[in-house]
């Protein structure tokens, strides 16, 4: 038998019914990836193309119109603890504070650890995000950065085998956006779990991921590159622009979304069925 990747999609389509009876919209289809264990991967495509339906397909929360999606050989079907997800509304518990809020949370993943562990626990990740001197304020007394980190705090903290993000730095000022990235970069390269993040930012997408899957637009859009960041780690912000490869890779992406991504779109372009995304590596 042979091996297979942590995360398998097979020939995932979304369509929704059309305006006349019997018509259908598909907005994506086709869609093939495969993610390994540890992987960091971005998803980049133009507003509505399905991004955030596949990331919910991935999650559990919507249905697949046709295809197939397993985790360790297994399908998924339904939400799971083994499948985290931060929203750009951050969605934590008003009532309870900071710390209370990561407790909840990993309390309901392991049941049988004793209280101070599970409070030494829930204190490590918050301080990997800079938040030790916020652990007993409540949501509304937080900046919408600060409510970001805990967030993000809250999912690596119950260690799902496969973290899903959407947008996640979306409603934040350039500033706090760049150093919440780098603080996800640290809590990840701990915790080297699967990341699975939609985003709109090039750049960010470089700087987080190991590889970025290009979408093409819909309807009928496709998951058709997928671009291999070949910039070492650690990587900073600062540094990573001097790099050969950052304009290389980032002038890619643009000329994707700009120019290629249309013509890639709708019924004329055959993905057939069982292919792969392009892999594009522009390591000089
Ligand atoms: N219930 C529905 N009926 C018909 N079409 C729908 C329905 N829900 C979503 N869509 C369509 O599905 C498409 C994909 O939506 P999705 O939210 O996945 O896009 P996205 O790539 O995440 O976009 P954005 O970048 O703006 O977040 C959109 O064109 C949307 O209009
Ligand atoms: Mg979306």
């Amino acid at each position: 038998m042979s091996k297979h990747s942590f995360l398998e999609i097979q020939g995932l389509k979304k369509s929704y019914p059309g305006q006349t009876k019997g018509e259908e919209t598909v907005i994506f289809e086709h869609a093939n990836f495969n993610i390994e264990k540890g992987e960091f991967i971005c998803v980049i495509g133009h507003s509505g193309c399905g991004k955030s339906t596949i990331l919910n397909i991935l999650a559990g929360l919507d249905e697949a119109s046709d295809g197939l999606v397993f985790m360790n050989g297994k399908e998924v079907s339904g939400p799971s603890l083994e499948r985290g997800v931060i929203f750009q509304n951050y969605s934590l518990l008003p009532w309870k504070t900071t710390l209370e809020n990561i407790v909840f949370a990993v309390r309901a993943k392991w049941p049988h650890w004793p209280k101070e562990k599970i409070i030494e626990h829930s204190k490590h990740y918050l301080s990997l995000v800079g938040l030790d001197h916020a652990l007993d304020r409540k949501p509304a007394q937080l900046s919408g950065g600060m409510r970001q980190r805990v967030s993000i705090a809250r999912a690596f903290s119950t260690q799902p085998e496969l973290l899903l993000m959407d947008e996640p730095f979306g409603a934040l000022d350039a500033l706090t956006r760049g150093v919440i990235q780098e603080e996800l970069i640290k809590i990840w390269s701990e915790s080297k779990q699967t990341v699975f993040m939609i985003t709109h930012d090039v750049d960010e997408a470089i700087l987080l991921s190991d590889r970025i899957l290009l979408m093409s637009n819909g309807p009928h859009a496709q998951i058709a590159e997928s671009v291999t960041v070949s910039i070492p780690r650690q990587r900073k912000r600062t540094d990573i622009i001097h790099h050969p490869d950052y304009y290389k890779i980032r002038n890619h992406l643009v000329d994707f979304l700009i120019n290629r991504s249309k013509d890639l779109s709708g019924v004329a372009t055959q993905v057939t069925a069982g292919q792969q995304p392009k892999t594009i590596n522009l390591a000089s």
